[in-house]
């Protein structure tokens, strides 16, 4: 037995060292080998070392964020990766000599996460996550989502809460979601958000900084030159929900020519948000999606990832006012996460229900209750593109009016 464990310690240092450059190794094959690791890791520890994890893991983003507010990465970033000695990061980021023992606490429990290497020498080397973890930047600006409100974080720590005063029922109103029991608020997250604009801001960064983060656009998926072929004075698109213009703005980047006009739509205290001017030929207009849509008749209405925000009462409400401005020839284009039916869901996918239902009372979809959502709605789902990216699976839906 311990020879062959010791051989099997041996295969996995050698297959570590042999491992090529992340960067070309094949996501799916990358997924494979993150699941068999997985496995393993859950066939070797004994309970107390996962017990461990989950009591202390939400001191990562914590310390995390400290780090950042400190300008740990910044200096790391500066120094273009070169390993820091403490004293020289401290008095670098605190004007502090000696070094202050705050630096050298959360350096130490950062080397713990495989953010920096700790040198014999007392420096600290930053590994590629600390590279992206500075401001700015789509991972270090969702930390912030997540800790500056600290929103998730609190209301997280009512959830529990929340079911005990509710007999353990799901939330299906999204005025009256764990969020509200944790902030004492009747606002919507969003109305909130509108009040409180520094969060206002970081979130608006987070949507379009996690573009780069997301797998194919939609118009990479959707037949956009053979299905959206609009007249110049014609509404092409309706990016409705569309937050300060990411996803309209590289769409039209990648069409430039196609004719008609682009219309991107958000709350009015979004688009107030947007600093420069949209690139010609699209036009911003804040707009509440509940109320009755402005724009009659366009070829494409599109959102992405904002109906996953609302439980199906309100989602339905959405949709009935899109479908009011929809003509024969209108197609609505959703693109959503999708919750995989049956075994092995990803954990990313089964941690985002458990997000959209604390601040929404929402949940995430499988394709089918998708399909059902928009049938429901009055439309017709005539096509859909399943696409599948770092374990979060996404769909687009095509859907027409459903005219009997
Ligand atoms: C999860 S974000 C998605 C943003 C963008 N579509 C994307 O994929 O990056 C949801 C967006 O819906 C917007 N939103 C929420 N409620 C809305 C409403 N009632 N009317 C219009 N937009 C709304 C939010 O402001 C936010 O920009």
């Amino acid at each position: 037995m311990a020879s062959e464990l010791s051989h099997l310690t041996s295969s996995l240092a050698s297959a570590l060292s042999n491992l090529p450059a992340p960067k070309k190794i094949p996501d799916g094959e990358r997924m494979q080998l993150l699941g068999i690791i997985n496995k393993l890791q859950e066939a070797l520890e004994p309970p107390q070392l996962p017990l461990q994890r989950f009591c202390f893991s939400h001191y990562g983003i914590a310390v995390i964020r400290i780090a950042q507010g400190m300008g740990i990465f910044e200096a790391f970033i500066e120094s273009q990766g070169q390993e820091i000695p403490l004293e020289e990061l401290s008095s670098k980021i605190l004007h502090e000599e000696p070094a202050n023992d705050v630096a050298e606490r959360i350096m130490r429990f950062l080397s713990t996460q495989n953010i920096f290497k700790q040198t014999t020498s007392g420096s600290y080397k930053p590994l590629p996550l600390a590279m992206v973890l500075g401001n700015g930047s789509p991972p270090g600006d969702m930390i912030k989502h997540l800790w500056e409100f600290p929103v998730i974080l609190m209301v997280t720590a009512k959830l529990f809460d929340y079911f005990e005063r509710n007999d353990y029922k799901s939330p299906d109103d999204s005025n009256h979601a764990p969020f509200q029991l944790a902030y004492n608020t009747d606002s919507h997250y969003f109305e909130w958000l509108s009040q409180n604009s520094d969060k206002q801001q970081v979130f608006n960064s987070v949507m379009t900084q996690s573009q780069q983060y997301r797998g194919e656009d939609w118009f990479e998926i959707y037949p956009v030159e053979e299905r959206l072929r609009a007249s110049p004075d014609q509404v092409l698109l309706v990016d409705i929900g569309g937050g300060v213009g990411h996803d309209i703005t590289a769409f039209q980047k990648r069409f430039p020519s196609l004719p008609g006009r682009l219309i991107l739509q958000d709350l009015p205290q979004v688009i107030n948000t947007i600093k420069e001017p949209l690139p010609e030929g699209i036009a911003a207009i804040g707009h509440n999606m509940f109320d009755k849509q402005p724009i009659d008749g366009a070829l494409a209405y599109y959102m992405r990832t904002v109906l996953h925000d609302f439980p199906d009462k309100q989602a339905l409400d959405a949709l009935a006012r899109i479908r009011d401005a929809m003509t024969e020839d209108s197609v609505l284009l959703i693109h959503e996460h999708t919750m995989p039916d049956g075994p092995d869901v990803p954990s990313i996918a089964a941690t985002l229900d458990i997000h959209m239902m604390e601040m929404f009372a929402s949940l995430e979809r499988t394709e089918n209750e998708w399909v059902a959502l928009l049938t429901t709605a009055g439309l017709r789902v005539v096509n859909v593109w399943n696409e599948d990216s770092f374990g979060q699976s996404t769909a687009l839906f095509e859907a027409r009016l459903n005219r009997v």
